[in-house]
């Protein structure tokens, strides 16, 4: 059930138009800073442009949220309240959602659930101050396919409190898009695939580049920050020519035994490598995925000048993020099953559908983003610690991603789980999979897959924490 009056009173308070943002319109947001206070502002516009993606190729219709290239970096400080001015220079509704930050529930960008849609012109503020350090991003929730598809998707990091002693910190944003031969954008999806694994894209990024190569110190020490920001494809990563190591997933430090052979990361996932540059001079580093098989390079770093001759024992760990650890001796466990939708035409919606239902969570397609939203899916009492149990009955993987919480991984019928804290579960093919948490944060919390066609397509809904 939405509460329509605060959510209109919401709306109200953070729109502003252009000119009440720079007259400082943070006064009549409750949540602005106090005199003095470290508030940190930045200014996002989203906008169509025409961007030459492939050499000699310009894309049109692309989307940003910069009105002349790529999305920006936005690099915050934990504990520190950041605003956000959101300008939405489509010709058609946005938000802005801030993924696997620990926010308050108005501030997280999902339509009719937290907020109302920012409206063509509109400027809407958020504000907020991120709990945990770690590497983030940012997507729209509203039309989601059609704006992350054309390039709405970028990356948030929030600064460390103290510096582990890196000398670089490169973030490579991760996605495709579909383009034809032409370099023009051709359908988003394709309904055959949607039902089944995710339509992939045609032309692989990153940064919007294809197979970019970076130029490094040699020997020098790199924090490599990987974010899938795709909307289908799941990585495979691994890197040669060099000595990396991963430090972080999903934001959260990872324990230094837990070194993978490769890096599995859904739709939505962060890796955060320490890498050393090799000494030499013209040496690269190669930074792969595998595709049906077969290694193909995603980016390259090219080592120049002396070799710096810094050493990866050289690092300080991470400091770890104030997550809170649940009591699985008292947690009660709420099952989900992720399964088949019955295939009825949704209604439509202001931020779009994709005129198909093809999946559900608990036999429950998502109606679409409609004003009037169906109930919770699961009532988490605040303060509680929960055992969710997602059960995939379909053959597919999906990355199940939940708003606003930090889980941590227990148990599969299928594998071995690293202990891993996280706000994304990569569910694989009937698999069963447990992961706790403490519902730390009250409101109401998107919970659905991160292929954007099977959220689109019903594979999505909320909790609610009270
Ligand atoms: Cu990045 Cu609702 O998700
Ligand atoms: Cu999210
Ligand atoms: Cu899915």
């Amino acid at each position: 059930m939405i509460h329509r009056r605060s959510l209109t009173r919401r709306a109200a308070l953070g729109l502003l138009g252009g000119s009440a943002a720079a007259a400082g319109g943070a006064l009549a947001l409750g949540s602005g800073p106090l005199a003095g206070s470290p508030a940190t502002a930045h200014s996002l516009k989203a906008s169509v442009i025409d961007h030459a993606l492939r050499d000699g190729q310009t894309t049109a219709g692309m989307m940003s949220f910069a009105p002349d290239g790529p999305p920006p970096v936005l690099r915050l400080h934990r504990g520190e309240e950041s605003l956000i001015d959101v300008t939405n220079g489509l010709d058609e509704p946005t938000t802005v959602h801030w993924h696997g930050l620990r926010i308050a529930n108005s501030q997280d960008g999902v339509p009719y659930l937290t907020q109302w849609p920012i409206m063509q012109g509109e400027t809407l503020r958020y504000a907020f101050s991120p709990p945990d350090a770690g590497t983030f991003w940012y997507h729209p929730h509203c039309n989601t396919l059609e704006q992350m598809g054309r390039g709405m998707t970028g990356i948030l990091i929030v600064e460390d409190d103290e510096d582990a002693g890196f000398d670089q910190d490169l973030v490579l944003n991760l996605r495709d898009f579909r383009l034809g031969p032409d370099g023009q954008f051709i359908n988003m999806f394709r309904a055959r695939q949607a039902a089944r694994g995710g339509t992939q894209g045609t032309v692989m990024t990153a940064n919007w580049r294809e197979e970019p190569t970076y130029d490094l110190p040699a020997g020098s020490l790199l924090r490599l920050r990987l974010v899938v920001t795709d909307v289908t494809r799941v990585y495979r990563i691994s890197l040669t020519g060099t000595d990396a190591r991963l430090i972080a997933l999903d934001s959260h430090p990872t324990p230094a035994s837990y070194q993978p052979e490769e890096i599995v990361l859904g739709a939505g996932q962060r890796a955060d490598l320490a890498v050393r540059m090799p000494g030499t001079e013209g040496e690269t580093v190669v930074v792969n995925t595998l595709v049906a098989g077969r290694p193909v390079a995603l980016a390259r770093l090219r080592a120049t000048g002396q070799d710096a001759g810094r050493r990866l024992e050289e690092l300080r760990p991470l400091a770890s993020n104030p997550v809170a650890e649940p009591v699985l001796a008292d947690a009660e466990i709420i099952p989900f099953v992720f399964g088949w939708g019955p295939g009825d035409r949704p209604a439509s919606s202001i931020c779009g559908t994709l005129g198909y239902t093809f999946w559900s969570i608990n036999r429950t397609p998502w109606p679409g983003d409609l004003p009037d939203a169906p109930g919770a899916i699961a009532r988490l009492e605040m303060g509680r610690s929960y055992i969710f149990r997602l059960q995939n009955e379909t053959r597919y993987n999906h990355p199940i991603h939940l708003h606003g919480l930090t889980f941590r991984l227990l148990s599969s019928n299928k594998r071995k789980l690293p202990p891993l804290l996280t706000d994304t579960a990569m569910l694989q093919a009937n698999e069963t999979m447990d992961i706790a948490l403490v519902a730390d944060n009250p409101g109401d919390w998107a919970f659905h897959c991160h292929v954007i066609e099977h959220q689109k397509t019903g594979l999505a809904g909320y909790i609610r924490v009270t």
